[in-house]
């Protein structure tokens, strides 16, 4: 079914866009099975309708339609009228919270055997999924609050691990509160020696994203007692340990990488200082983490705790759906940070600046990714900012700070001349791509001395606080079914089986 829409002004006049705002309006181009008119369409400036310019979308409602005139009700009604054309049945639909139910089209059927309307939304690009109080985005404005906090209150004041009370609980803890959660997380650091072996047992030059997942995947094998989802004592447990050990995963992924061996946690530090402790000590008798880059690490973590519901996100909340533990949920939610147009694009980006090599090759870089020629821009563009990603803003400036620490790197020079031809390119600011969270990160880590295959690793280990925190979110909402969307089935109709000596090699 193609749909189709308009803005009911009072004399069926459709006042133009501009054409970069005509955003959502192709898959909409040519339809006109179903009309759809909402005093919603007027104020929501994504709708396809209101802002769409091509003409086969303007079409006058008759005098004999059976749902009321914009005019007459729109500003008192929030309901979409439907009328589908097939039939001439009209429905009215209620919007709540800006949406309407995916289930309330369901009613809507071309005859009695039909299974009724759905909406196809392939990477759920206009699906809400869930309602959630944890993170906020305006992505258009360049807005991240975690839970009413803008995110620059929290980097410029907060730890990283205050937040992560912040985001899995809800509130700021207070002074004895946090010391507690820091007990209960410090307590939970050490690792059973059977994963210390799992991840030993790995090739010294395996991808530590792959380590990382397996050796999260197996602490299900350690704590049986996780699958008891719907305990609430059992679930808080298990969220101190899952934030409590993806620090001392990560820091032994890293040492096996470098064929060094582990140092166990050390709970008279924070557990950023602990974690370049695990990470980056070598034979001193004392090991004092910098204390820049301790700042710029916590700076970092609270940035990448949580961003509502992304890839990895989503996969938890998927994986989490069936009941299933939450350290295979969370393995699930690891591996789709791994991709490279998800977490894994803080890798590409050095390998980038590294291709790239000195700010001179930026032009000819920027055209074959124009012609697409080659990769995109990684660290460039994202679903949901249309504006400035406000963490890269953040992470650019923590840059410097590490930069006067530990001197200039000169990818930096590359990335800022990227950055400044980038913005000035209409390719890229008619697409409002803009650098992400990625662009910048890659540098810092560098300047630890991290290999790009360490960085996603670095982002996974503070998004555990977000994953587990829409764990909990998605377990107690009675609203929430296991996870299963529907499809459009275009393969063939019913077929006879062939016989092997009847069988053609399809072309
Ligand atoms: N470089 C060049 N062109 C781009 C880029 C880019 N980085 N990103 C998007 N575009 C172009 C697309 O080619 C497309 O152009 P078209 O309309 O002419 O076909 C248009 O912009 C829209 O792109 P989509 O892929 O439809 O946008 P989507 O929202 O699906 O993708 C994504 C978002 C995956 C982040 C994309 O911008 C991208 O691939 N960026 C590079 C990878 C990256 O940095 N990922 C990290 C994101 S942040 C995170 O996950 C932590």
């Amino acid at each position: 079914m193609r749909v189709s829409g308009k803005w009911a002004t009072p004399d069926s006049i459709i006042t133009p866009a501009p054409k970069s705002a005509c955003l959502r309006s192709t898959a909409a181009c040519g339809c006109d099975d179903l009309v759809i008119v909402s005093h919603k369409v007027v104020r929501n400036k994504h709708n396809i309708a209101a802002f769409c310019n091509n003409p086969c979308l303007i079409r006058p409602l008759g005098s004999g339609h059976a749902f009321p005139s914009f005019r007459s009700t729109a500003m008192s009604k929030h309901t979409l009228s439907v009328v589908d054309n097939r039939t001439g049945a009209s429905y009215e639909i209620p919007i709540v919270e800006g949406a309407v139910r995916a289930m309330d089209l369901r009613q809507i059927k071309a005859g009695p055997d039909d299974f009724g309307l759905m909406t196809y939304d392939p990477g759920l690009t206009n699906t809400a999924s869930t309602r959630s109080a944890i993170t906020y985005i305006d992505g258009d404005q360049g807005i991240l609050r975690y839970r009413g906090y803008p995110i620059e209150q929290l980097a410029a004041q907060s730890t990283y691990l205050e937040t992560a009370y912040l985001i899995v609980f809800g509130q700021l803890p207070t002074a004895e509160q946090l010391t507690k959660w820091e007990q209960d997380i410090s307590r939970h650091t050490l690792l059973h020696t059977n994963i210390q072996n799992l991840i030993a047992t790995f090739r010294y030059n395996a991808h530590p994203m792959s380590v990382f997942i397996s050796a999260i995947a197996s602490l299900s094998t350690l704590y049986p007692d996780a699958r008891k989802v719907t305990d609430p004592t059992n679930r808080r447990l298990q969220v101190e340990r899952m934030i409590a050990k993806v620090a001392t995963i990560a820091a032994f992924t890293y040492r096996h990488n470098q064929g060094w061996p582990f140092y166990y946690p050390d709970d008279s530090l924070s557990y950023i200082g602990n974690f370049l402790k695990m990470m980056f000590r070598m034979t001193e008798s004392t090991y004092e983490p910098d204390p820049v880059l301790e700042r710029a690490l916590n700076v970092l973590f609270i940035l990448h705790a949580d961003h509502e519901q992304n890839c990895g996100t989503n996969a938890m909340r998927v994986i989490g759906s069936s009941q299933a533990d939450p350290y295979s949920a969370m393995a699930g939610a690891a591996a789709a940070l791994y991709g490279p147009l998800h977490g894994a694009a803080n890798e590409a980006v050095l390998r980038m600046l590294e291709e790239i090599g000195t700010p001179e090759n930026v032009p000819a870089f920027i055209e074959r990714v124009k012609k697409g020629e080659g990769e995109r821009l990684m660290g460039f563009g994202h679903r949901i900012y249309k504006n400035y990603d406000p963490r890269c803003r953040i992470i650019k400036a923590t840059a410097e700070e590490v930069f006067k620490v530990t001197g200039h790197n000169k990818l930096l020079d590359v990335a800022l001349e990227l950055e400044r031809i980038a913005l000035q390119d209409d390719y890229f600011v008619s697409r409002k791509l803009y650098p992400n969270v990625d662009f910048y990160s890659g540098l810092i880590y560098r300047a630890m001395k991290l290999p790009a295959s360490m960085f996603t690793v670095m982002f996974a280990v503070p998004r555990t606080c977000g994953w587990v925190a829409h764990w909990l979110e998605l377990l107690t909402d009675s609203e929430q079914k296991i996870s299963r969307p529907r499809q459009i089935y275009t393969g063939p109709d019913v077929r006879e089986y062939l016989p092997m000596g009847e069988r053609q090699i399809a072309s």
